[in-house]
């Protein structure tokens, strides 16, 4: 017996060390009895950026930038969520499908609305899946029919939080979501920087995704030298900070943001379909910020995490070619020392380990929680995957290697694959249900 470590990956050939681990998580181990070679059990996957009610227009409006975007699709589409019936299907289906896809853990934006917003906390609660969720606040740029004064935004901001604390679930944590410096005015992002202070509650928001939204942030909130010197300004900015997308960052913005130890969220999928710029995650690793990866449905088209992992690995490697083209162009050569002719080294693009890693212990810190992987002390939080179930979209050859199938997998793998699903320890989902 031996164990394959694979980017935190346990192998099921380590089937005793693991059935060991799985006893100290209390789990019930006599599903790996009888595990062909090939499968095994990697950490549950981690979406630190979703917007439950945008499930309806996945796919929809992708032709618009995002403002545009926001006013023709997302907002009457999330104004829906008032009507109780209707959010209590939706939020459920949202999460039967993320959970299904292997997200156990997920940070969600709701809608303005309270009361159904806690019945995203309940579908989460019930169905097993761990996660923040946030009640949307917006009182400035929003549409007549889908907006809260500043005095209703915090009121009901307070009036959400106790009612999920009071609630004491072990899975859904509440998160302030000032939904973007567009759509709230400073006093109530400085309002909502108090409670959550105070409160001791982790904030999400969006910033700089597209060009045309920090200048209307500028214009907006006058007397402030960049986007991010908004949200410091209004006391958003901290350890417990969760920040979509982050694409266009001046150093100096991206100093104070690692100065308040800020998680940063990269969208890829959302930041194409949008077309809303591209995010250079190695810039921002390299100066060694807090980093996971979102889907943030439905800017980006699909709930799939393992899509998200393959988003990001295919933008660095654009990155990457863009940066060797500039070099050429600039006549640079790379050297036989790989550094090129001004001495810096060569771009290195996300490797699938590091995309793997971001999308689970990574996304994991970010949002503040202790799973994302199997050490000693961490909640288990897992998937079971069977690479050779019967519809497997895997081609697999008697030849490859355990790292060969997770590589295999993580490009080409799918729901199909994901046979068990485990929260806390509990089996939450089974294929064959
Ligand atoms: N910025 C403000 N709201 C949203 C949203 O719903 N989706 C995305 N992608 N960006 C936003
Ligand atoms: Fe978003």
């Amino acid at each position: 017996m031996f164990l394959v470590v694979w980017a935190q990956v346990l192998f099921l050939d380590g089937k005793d060390r693991l059935q060991q681990r799985l006893r100290e998580h209390e789990l019930d181990t006599e599903c790996l009895v009888n595990l062909t070679p090939r499968q095994f059990v990697m950490p549950g996957l981690v979406d630190c950026h979703i917007h439950s009610p945008q499930l309806a227009i996945t796919a929809l409006g992708t032709d618009k930038g995002l403002l545009d975007w926001l006013t023709t699709y997302t907002y009457p589409a999330e104004a829906r969520f008032a009507d109780h019936d209707f959010a209590h299907q939706a939020h459920h289906k949202t999460v039967r499908r993320t959970l299904r896809g292997g997200t156990t853990l997920a940070s969600y934006y709701s809608t303005i609305h309270t009361d159904t917003t806690l019945l995203l906390c309940q579908a989460a609660d019930e169905l097993g899946q761990r996660a923040l969720v946030g009640k949307v606040n917006m009182d400035l740029i929003a549409p007549e029919f889908y907006r809260e004064t500043t005095q209703q935004s915090v009121a009901e901001t307070e009036r959400f939080l106790d009612e999920v604390l009071s609630y004491k679930s072990g899975l859904v944590t509440p998160v302030i979501t000032p939904r973007f410096a567009p759509s709230c005015t400073l006093p109530l992002m400085t309002k909502l920087g108090e409670i959550a202070k105070e409160r001791n509650i982790p904030i999400q928001t969006h910033l700089s995704e597209t060009v045309e939204e920090i200048e209307t942030v500028m214009k907006l909130h006058p007397g402030h030298q960049s986007y991010t010197e908004v949200y410091d300004a209004a006391g958003l900015l901290g350890p417990k900070t969760i920040l979509g997308h982050c694409i266009h960052l001046s150093d100096k913005e991206i100093d104070t943001l690692k100065s308040r130890d800020c998680g940063l969220v990269h969208c890829a999928c959302s930041n194409n379909t949008l077309r809303s710029g591209v995010m250079d995650i190695r810039r921002l690793m390299d100066r060694g910020l807090k980093l996971g990866l979102g889907t943030d449905m439905a800017g980006g088209y699909t709930t799939s995490m393992l899509a998200s992992i393959r988003h990001s690995v295919d933008v660095s490697n654009m990155c990457a070619i863009h940066s060797h083209n500039k070099q050429r162009q600039n006549g640079e050569h790379q050297q036989a020392s790989n550094h090129t002719t001004d001495g810096s080294p060569p771009y290195r693009p996300l490797t699938m380990a590091e995309a793997f890693r971001l999308a689970t212990l990574d996304g994991s810190s970010v949002l503040g929680q202790n799973c994302g992987n199997f050490e000693p002390g961490r909640e288990f939080d897992g998937l079971l995957i069977d690479p050779e179930v019967k519809d497997s979209p895997l081609d697999l050859f008697d030849f490859d290697t355990p790292d060969d199938v997770v590589q295999k997998f993580l490009y080409t793998g799918d729901d199909r694959n994901i046979s068990k699903v485990y929260v806390q320890g509990r089996e939450v989902v089974s294929r064959t249900e």
